[in-house]
């Protein structure tokens, strides 16, 4: 929808905005009026480099031609029919989607917070069945992101800010103890502990990626003490960082994996992968969701992935992870880069990330700012040197104007 379509201003559809809308988040001051590649256009058609990929999300670029197509030719088969009868696209994305990331089932949803959602239900009722009605407690990390509902805002580590103050209590049943600590988790494993929750890079958190020795460490610990390992890999997985899925940087396999964001290319689509034991679990009227597994966000996920994999848009991640990550070290005033492929993060001297963040908007350059001092950049993985090199360019001139 054009502003010519609609007879309005700019300023009108702001205002708009601004008088209907519960407002949660702090606007872009345009209005996105197309999308294409590495780009982003506003009302005037001035382009912007996303380097924020609709938060991870726009893995095969903006308006990918073939996601696109996928999405016009489903609309007019079947847009919506619940999931009584069998339809095409859920056959063709489950085999794609298992046979890509070796798990036996999938689980459709529509988000990462309902994956998650999905993810702590099936580990509850497989620990509640099996060992009884005790065995449903779950240790995640501090710090940790999970989403905003209400499983997975309680499996979230962060207790003392916004996303949860207000909100109490929590459900009850997950501990949080120290990222990257496994002596720390060790120590807070009890009788009734039935499963480990971690992402394997912390997104939210500052981008920290999980290291070697933690994550074996951890898949060890989960088979001594018959634990499941429950991934959340929302904003890792779809070849963000430089693999498939990121818990094969790592050589393990674990029990379960929540997904969305990349797998969908910008519909709203998510799951939750698992071994077959663990989804013998979930049996009829278990768990459900009325969109969930729709036609059309499941052609337009299946085009998407299949766009992820013949491009190997995983080995471009993990080039371009380390190009661009080198090339952010020798900007003035950075202190560290942490990066898992196109998962970066830049750590800045001082406070000033948010006034980073807007010094880039003015030069049109899209970032996002996590806290005070970081920079977090998640570019659709089709970024090449050159987009890289100009977004250093950008982020330079816009440390120079605010430091
Ligand atoms: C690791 C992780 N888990 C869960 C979520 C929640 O996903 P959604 O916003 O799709 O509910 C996010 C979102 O940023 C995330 O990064």
């Amino acid at each position: 929808m054009q502003l010519k379509d609609v007879n309005l201003t700019a300023e009108q559809v702001k205002e708009l905005c601004t008088k209907y809308m519960i407002e949660t988040y702090e606007r872009f001051p345009f209005i996105a009026c197309r999308a294409e590649g590495m780009y982003l256009y506003d009302e005037n058609d001035n382009a912007y480099l996303d380097f924020y990929g609709g938060i991870a999300v726009n893995n095969a670029g903006n308006c990918n031609p073939k996601v696109v197509e996928a999405v016009r030719n489903q609309v007019g088969e079947i847009m919506h029919t619940f999931n009584y009868p069998y339809t095409i696209p859920q056959a063709l994305l489950s085999e794609l989607i298992c046979k890509s990331t070796g798990m036996d089932k999938v689980l459709y949803q529509q988000s990462g917070t309902e994956a998650n959602e999905a993810m702590i239900k099936i580990a509850r009722k497989y620990g509640v069945d099996n060992f009884g009605p005790n065995k449903f407690h779950i240790i995640t990390a501090t710090n940790s992101f999970h989403g905003r509902t209400y499983g997975a805002l309680s499996a979230t580590g962060q207790t003392n800010n916004a996303l949860q103050l207000g909100f109490k209590p929590m459900l009850e049943g997950f501990t949080y103890v120290e990222y990257n600590n496994l002596k720390a988790f060790e120590d807070a494993v009890t009788e009734n502990t039935i499963a480990i929750m971690l992402e394997p890079c912390q997104g939210e958190g500052g981008v920290i990626p999980a290291t070697q020795e933690f994550m074996k460490g951890i898949r060890k610990l989960c088979d001594d003490k018959g634990l499941l390992l429950l991934l959340d890999e929302v904003q890792t997985g779809w070849c963000r960082t430089g693999a498939i899925m990121d818990y094969m940087n790592y050589d393990i396999k674990p029990d379960c994996v929540s997904m969305a964001k990349g797998m969908g290319g910008g519909v709203p689509i998510g799951g939750m992968i698992c071994t077959a034991k663990l989804a013998a679990t979930f049996g009829g009227g278990t768990h459900g969701s009325t969109y969930a597994g729709n036609p059309v966000c499941c052609a337009a996920s299946y085009a998407q992935i299949n766009e992820l994999l013949d491009r190997d848009l995983a080995g471009n991640a993990k080039v371009m992870g380390e190009y661009f990550s080198n090339e952010l070290r020798k900007l003035p005033n950075v202190k560290e880069v942490r990066n898992a492929g196109l998962l970066v993060g830049v750590v800045f001297e001082g406070d000033k990330a948010v006034d980073i963040k807007h010094a880039c908007l003015d030069r049109h350059l899209l970032v996002t700012a996590i806290g005070n001092s970081i920079i977090r950049m998640v570019p659709p993985l089709i970024a090449t040197k050159e987009d890289c090199d100009k977004c250093v360019d950008i982020l330079k001139e816009a440390v120079l104007a605010v430091m």
